[in-house]
């Protein structure tokens, strides 16, 4: 990064966890933190905890990612705040709630980690800046369980596993048949995860929405890098990148993970400094590009 010019990032779900890890890596780069949260309560606590810690370059403004008013509230916020931002972390995510996968659980898992993830980059993409040196980047916080081996249907593994032809469109229809499969109680016939407790263990839940819905953002990660690519026209420069922080100790998993939010945060920041053109549009697990 450049050490004249301010630097802005917005990051998403960053009361806590790893988000706020995030937070307070960035500030102590000296780069000005927008840390939003979906509760101003949350939010504002987690901004004077990183204000005792003398990060006063940090802003807070309330984010509720699955609403599209609040989006916009912030967009038109940043705008008149700061003109543009340079990097956009969307870190906020959940996990299916209770042990039952019906479409009423699962539909938030898939709106937050998925659709909203897609809300807030679309409508936040104007505010990235032209000249962000080495280019404005987008972040995007996904994880191991959502990497294609996990997926039983072998159509859809063929295809997501085409990079460079991946469309939006492709993966909207391939989060919205997975929805239908599970509103018609047929997600087993239908060949998606339904996995035994080796892989639900350590959640004490089910996590394969979560996986279908990490599977669905890491593959319009891709295929937002190939519409970008395909609008050399518009003359910005922006990466884009999906990442693993890897098990980290957070509530996402009743802090059974292995790793501290200190190292979970460490791809995603690295990536956010450094933003490597070459892996635009990949997905990264410890600073290195790893397979979908
Ligand atoms: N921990 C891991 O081992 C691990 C592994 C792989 C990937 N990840 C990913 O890393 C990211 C951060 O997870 P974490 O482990 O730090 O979990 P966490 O401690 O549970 O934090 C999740 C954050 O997302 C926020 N959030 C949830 N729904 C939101 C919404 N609708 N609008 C705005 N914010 C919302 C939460 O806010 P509230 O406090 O209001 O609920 C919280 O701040 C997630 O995307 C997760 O999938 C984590």
């Amino acid at each position: 990064m450049g050490e004249e010019a301010e630097r802005y990032v917005v990051v998403t779900g960053a009361n806590k966890g790893i988000g706020l890890e995030i937070v307070r890596q960035l500030a102590k780069e000296g780069i000005t933190v927008v840390l939003t949260a979906r509760d101003e309560t949350r939010g504002k606590e987690a901004l004077e905890s990183l204000k005792s810690q003398e990060l006063h370059n940090v802003n807070f403004h309330p984010l509720d990612v699955t609403s599209q008013e609040s989006i916009l509230a912030l967009a038109d916020w940043l705008r008149k705040t700061y003109g543009g931002i340079d990097i956009l972390i969307n870190n906020a995510g959940i996990i299916l709630l209770g042990k039952d996968v019906t479409f009423e659980t699962v539909k938030p898992v898939l709106d937050t980690n998925y659709f909203a993830v897609k809300n807030v980059t679309k409508t936040l993409l104007p505010l990235l800046r032209d000249d962000t040196p080495g280019g404005a980047r987008v972040i995007v916080m996904a994880s191991r369980l959502g990497q294609l081996k996990m997926l039983e249907r072998k159509d859809y593994v063929k295809t997501l596993s085409d990079r460079e032809h991946l469309t939006e469109d492709f993966v909207d229809s391939f989060a919205n048949h997975y929805l239908k499969d599970v509103a018609n109680g047929s997600q087993k016939e239908g060949g998606w995860p339904n996995w035994t407790d080796w892989v639900n263990f350590p959640f004490g839940r089910p996590v394969e929405t979560y996986s279908v819905s990490k599977v669905a953002i890491i593959a319009y990660v891709s295929a937002l890098h190939n519409i970008l690519v395909a609008q050399p026209g518009s003359g910005k420069k922006i990466n884009v990148f999906s990442c693993c922080p890897g098990y980290v100790a957070t509530n996402l998993n009743n802090n059974k993970g292995q790793k501290t939010v200190e190292e979970g945060a460490d791809t995603p920041v690295w990536l956010a400094l450094h933003s490597p053109k070459e892996g635009s549009g990949k997905f990264w697990a410890e600073r290195k590009v790893v397979d979908f």
